[in-house]
């Protein structure tokens, strides 16, 4: 059972509810054991087996991902960690809740909205401790590159694999590239729990630390004392509550289950619109030169407007004909609580900032939905006076 949507009503992200989920998500509540138990180990194993990892450790949401991550790997006070502008702001909010600063660099262009290693490399300085990738909309940075720097220097590789669950690169899943990867759950993401989030490593010590700082630093969990696997507990770190729930797992599992073959169906509707919006004059779509030996989550359906549009303007038009959109991202250094971050030119990221457009995208849209979406974007840049066929 697909949920309905109005007719003429495109959301930007939508999700699938069907017998399947509602069962598991029934069952774990009626076990009536609701706060982590087996289902999140349950989870973690499949996590673990699904990208090929020694330790997945489930936590509440991707930005409790990230800070966790941030502090397995020993960022803090005096360190800077270096990101992209063009990322979700969670990035560099966590960053400032480990005590470190967050330094921005640039992106490689329209056709590549990765960071672009050349600027990373000219942001590192005498303090930096890591670097904190994105892989935007599914589609992976140049990972040799990003290795290379961080050897470097001596920076501790950390991705923000939000976007690329089940993207490869040169093979290997995304998320593992690193020293920690991190996904998140959220409802529009390609594996939608609601809240929820990931944590990915190799590295026995950052795991530990992983799964004490997400439950107050304690040794045990309440789950380990209840089946009298543990009796006492020490506390070795002032940790958090960033526990994922027993109900959430469950869903969780479901929707692992079925990732592949979404994000299958993303790649299919991505190919639709560009088969449709191709044409048309001065629209971009990022990442052409994808190749055809890797798998892509295609996560977003983003493009660039032709230069010198309105955005507003277009987004407007296409809200009225049903059609929601969004952007991914406002450039981070553009918000005010970032204004006082250390400045560096950001040229590449700044040519892009007002032209980024994201379209609707969930695996079950249908042909007729982007024939929607494409006629709606085309008939609005005829409207705000571009020169759309
Ligand atoms: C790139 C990126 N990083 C981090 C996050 C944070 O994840 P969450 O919303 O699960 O905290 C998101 C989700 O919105 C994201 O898109």
């Amino acid at each position: 059972m697909v949920t309905e949507t109005t007719t003429r009503s495109i959301p930007l992200a939508d999700v699938v509810v069907d017998e399947e989920l509602l069962a598991a998500a029934h069952e774990a509540l009626a076990s009536g054991w609701w706060s982590t138990g087996p289902r999140v180990e349950t989870f973690e194993a499949a996590c673990a087996e699904f990208f090929g990892v020694e330790h997945a450790v489930a936590v509440s949401n991707g930005t409790a991902a990230l800070h966790l991550a941030l502090l397995a790997c020993e960022c803090g006070p005096g360190d800077e960690v270096v990101l992209p502008s063009l990322t979700f702001v969670a990035a560099a909010n966590v960053v400032r809740h480990a005590g470190a600063v967050p330094v921005f660099c640039d992106i490689r262009g329209p056709e590549d909205l990765n960071l672009d290693p050349e600027d990373a490399e000219a942001a590192v300085g005498p303090r930096t401790k890591a670097l904190l990738l994105l892989h935007y909309g599914g589609f992976p940075c140049d990972m040799d590159a990003v290795t290379a720097i961080a050897e470097r220097h001596g920076l501790v590789l950390i991705e923000d694999a939000a976007h690329a669950p089940g993207s490869t690169w040169r093979g290997r899943m995304c998320g593992t590239l690193g020293r920690v990867g991190c996904f998140s759950f959220f409802s529009n993401k390609n594996l939608p729990v609601g809240e929820g989030g990931l944590c990915v490593t190799n590295d026995d010590d950052v795991a530990e630390r992983l799964r004490h700082l997400r439950s107050h630093g304690m040794t045990s969990l309440t789950w380990d004392r209840h089946r009298g696997h543990a009796h006492a507990y020490d506390v070795v770190a002032p940790g958090f509550n960033y526990r994922l729930d027993e109900v959430r797992a469950a869903v969780g599992l479901v929707q692992l289950g079925r990732l592949e073959e979404r994000n299958a169906a993303r790649a299919r509707i991505v190919e639709r619109y560009r088969e449709r919006l191709g044409g048309v004059e001065g629209l971009v779509f990022p990442f052409s030169e994808a190749s055809p030996d890797e798998v892509y989550a295609h996560h977003l359906a983003a493009v660039l407007l032709p230069e010198g549009v309105g955005r507003p303007g277009v987004q407007e038009a296409m809200r009225s004909r049903g059609v929601q959109t969004s952007v991914h991202y406002p450039p981070i250094h553009h918000f005010s609580a970032y204004a006082d971050a250390p400045t560096r030119p950001l040229p590449a990221t700044e040519d892009v900032a007002g032209r980024l457009l994201s379209l609707p995208l969930y695996p079950h849209m249908t042909e007729d939905d982007v024939e929607g979406v494409g006629e709606a974007l085309v008939t609005a840049l005829a409207r705000t006076g571009s020169a759309a066929r």
